[in-house]
């Protein structure tokens, strides 16, 4: 059952990720903040660098170890016990590790998934269905920046925007088990082809659980169902689906509406939306359409 309290024994973490200058290990994370357990290895040169966003602050306590660190034209030497932090950093600041050295790394964003194996597994696979259908990864990132910017106008917590990014990114994965010829097929499929393309959102979902993220399962799992039934695998309705996944129905919907495609051509943004808006209620979340609506208006695009 999950109490919201956890505790870890020495030499457990959430995820590891190992790198040739040392490892890094997620200890902790909630409100896109993260505490990792980092091991460098002596005589490596590390870097903090200006981060995104630019209000983004990081915290280096030293449990072990020597590292010299130059700022202000000065050398300055940093040992156990002693910690420094970057908060609105301008300018990158460089470090030299004099011995092996282990610190606590807290941060107030994430930054653990750029070194995550588990995304590098994901964005591989990513790519594999991207070489199978072309548009799949300009399209995954479009759906994401929509359902990033609905997520702002809904003030979802940067948690839940977090996961909404990843599934966004990831939601289409299923479709690696879709052979090319049906997932590319000019004009109408049959009933059984569609059976098959009605799985992938249960084996995109397949592909993340059992991983650490498995957060953004269901919203994979979910992102094809509609708000009165209509939609596939599950035939959810209303409440029954998760407001992620009602976001990336949406943004999905509407990208996949205004770019060409094999199977038919393309329509404007304002008659996509149109679409939408007569579907609002029926398939379509009212709020989420209405914050897309918003989003497209100020940035002039319809
Ligand atoms: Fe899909």
């Amino acid at each position: 059952m999950n109490t919201g309290f956890y505790i870890g024994a020495e030499n457990e973490c959430l995820e590891k990720s190992v790198q040739s200058s040392g490892s890094l290990d997620l200890l902790g994370k909630g409100d896109g903040a993260e505490v990792m357990l980092q091991r460098i290895k002596a005589d490596k040169t590390v870097f903090i660098e200006p981060g995104e966003p630019s209000e983004l602050m990081e915290f280096f306590y030293i449990l072990d170890g020597v590292i010299e660190v130059e700022h202000d034209d000065k050398i300055t030497m940093l040992k156990r016990g002693d910690y420094f932090y970057s908060h609105k950093l301008k300018q990158t600041i460089q470090f030299r590790t004099k011995t092996d050295v282990s610190l606590i790394y807290f941060t107030t964003h994430p930054v653990f998934y750029y070194l995550s194996a588990t995304i590098k597994e994901l964005k591989a696979l990513a790519d594999k269905v991207s070489e199978k259908d072309r548009y799949i990864l300009e399209h995954n990132r479009r759906v994401r920046d929509y359902a990033l910017k609905i997520a702002g106008k809904l003030n979802l917590s940067k948690e839940r925007s977090e996961n909404l990014a990843f599934a966004s990114m990831f939601h289409d994965l299923g479709k690696i088990n879709i052979p090319d010829e049906i997932l590319n097929k000019p004009g109408k499929l049959t009933e059984e082809e569609f059976e098959l393309i009605k799985q992938h959102p249960a084996d995109g979902s397949k592909l993340v659980q059992k991983t650490y993220y498995e957060g953004i399962a269901d919203i994979i799992h979910q992102h094809h169902e509609r708000l009165d039934g209509s939609g596939y695998p599950q035939g959810l309705k209303g409440d029954e689906i998760l407001l992620e996944a009602k976001i990336i129905a949406v943004a999905d919907t509407y990208d996949a509406m205004t770019i060409d495609r094999a199977y038919r051509g393309r329509v404007s943004p304002q008659e996509a939306v149109d679409e939408l808006i007569s579907m609002k209620g029926i398939f379509y979340d009212e709020k989420v359409v209405d914050a897309f609506v918003q989003v497209l208006k100020e940035e002039n695009i319809i």
